[in-house]
């Protein structure tokens, strides 16, 4: 029998009875659980004492600037700061220099994914260079593993372009078309949320609107063609609405929301500066309030972070001249639990279901967001719920800077992450 590992003495989510239990992994695979102790001898032991043991996280949305911005991250940070976050699948966004939007590129990314510290997926374009014009190969793209695709960065504002899309999701199994929700014509020139701030400001705003309008269109599109739709970190109540609806009357429809979106509002963008500024921008306390009552009520799925990298450098500057983006990934964990669960405000269960397996499911990985079973691939995180930390520059695995969460206190925090039945964080380190 290959070597064993064993996570000893954690609470397993998803398991009842209320006691410590140990967890055996042999070849990649949950091999046998069983009470505290019964299991060690032989292979590795990571203690899990006082920490539960969870699915691995699953960010649906990150950046990783593969090829073409690794000044800023590449595939390698980027995972190494998942992994430390407890997630163990990304799929990478496909605004990258150039555009992912033909098979080369993916079958390029996802290789260089094979080495890092957590699985790497990649979503490709929907239309060729992102450019609104001429929509990929879709076809070929799927044969070469991918579900996801989205123009993330811009709108695909094109309804006819929309529409052929999603035509094409419906003939695909498993596929998805994800839209980045903001009307061109609305937003030209806006730098922050269209309202009391921009106005205090000065600047031009991104209206919430702007959301809604291409959510509406595209459930419309998504209902004649059987697509399926998935609305990327969705920012307004009005868009909150048209969702839930489409959702009620069975419409393949999808959303996730970022922490940024659920906890922040445009009145922290002035503390925060640039690092702030995103698309679609932090909205007001009526939007917050709104997605949070989704991540209740089934209207949201996922829990993603879109995690945005930008130099130091390039953030550097006004707000009207910086580009748009936080990062999350690493700190994903911890910011909800601190915001929700340590609040007394979500269950563990529902902590699980938002950052894990339903993100596995609107993404179709498989051997992602499963329960602890005997049987499951093993990708794990092991989180420690009364483990407080402050994050900070030098500890992040990031080549950029521009995290919100650095110096706020946060409690709970991944121990140890297992990707695929390899141990590639131990208390608290990378291996
Ligand atoms: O704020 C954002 N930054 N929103 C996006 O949709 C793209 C992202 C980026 O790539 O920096």
């Amino acid at each position: 029998m290959s070597e064993s590992l064993v996570i000893s003495g954690g609470m397993l989510a998803g398991h009842a009875g209320g006691q410590p239990l140990d967890l055996m992994i042999v070849d990649g695979v949950i091999a046998e659980i069983g009470p505290q102790g019964s299991l060690a001898g032989g292979g590795q032991v990571v203690d899990a004492t006082d920490a539960l043991v969870m699915p691995g996280f699953v960010d649906i949305q990150v950046h990783f600037r593969t090829p073409g911005g690794e000044d800023s991250e590449d595939i390698a940070s980027g995972a190494a700061g998942a992994a430390l976050g407890g997630v163990t699948a990304c799929v990478m966004m496909p605004n990258t220099i150039p555009t992912i939007d033909n098979p080369t590129l993916v079958k390029e990314v996802l290789a260089v994914g094979r080495t890092s510290h957590c699985d790497i997926y990649t979503s490709a374009a929907i239309t060729q260079a992102r450019a609104g014009e001429r929509l990929v190969d879709f076809d070929s793209l799927y044969a070469a593993g991918v579900r996801i695709f989205t123009d993330d960065g811009t709108v695909v504002d094109d309804a006819g372009l929309m529409r052929e899309a999603l035509l094409a999701s419906a003939r695909l199994p498993g596929c998805v078309i994800s839209q980045h929700a903001e009307e061109s014509g609305m937003v030209d020139g806006g730098v922050i949320n269209e309202g009391v701030v921009s106005a205090r400001l000065g600047l031009k705003g991104r209206p919430r609107e702007a959301e809604a309008v291409i959510v509406d269109r595209d459930i419309q599109l998504a209902a004649e063609t059987n697509g399926r739709y998935h609305v990327l970190h969705m920012s307004t109540s009005l868009a909150a609405d048209l969702v839930r609806e489409a959702k009620a009357s069975g419409i393949r429809v999808t959303a996730e929301v970022t922490p940024q979106h659920l906890i922040l509002t445009e009145e922290d963008v002035e503390r925060l500066g640039t690092s702030g500024k995103m698309n679609p921008p932090l909205r007001t306390d009526t939007d917050v309030e709104a997605l949070r009552a989704c991540i209740f009520d089934g209207t949201v799925d996922a829990i993603a972070t879109d995690h945005a990298p930008h130099s130091r450098e390039s953030k550097d500057v006004s707000l009207s001249a910086a580009p748009p983006g936080m990062l999350g990934v690493e700190t994903m964990a911890s910011v909800i639990w601190t915001e929700f669960v340590a609040a007394g405000l979500m269950t563990l269960d529902r902590f699980v279901a938002l950052l894990s397996t339903q993100p596995a499911n609107v993404a179709g990985l498989v051997s992602q967001g499963q329960q602890l079973e005997v049987g499951k691939t093993a990708n794990i995180a092991v989180f420690d719920p009364q483990d407080e930390w402050t994050p900070d520059q030098s500890s992040l695995q990031s080549k950029s800077a521009n995290n919100p969460w650095i110096g706020k206190r946060l409690v709970g925090r991944v121990r140890h992450t297992i990707c695929r039945g390899q141990l590639v964080v131990a208390d608290r380190a990378l291996l």
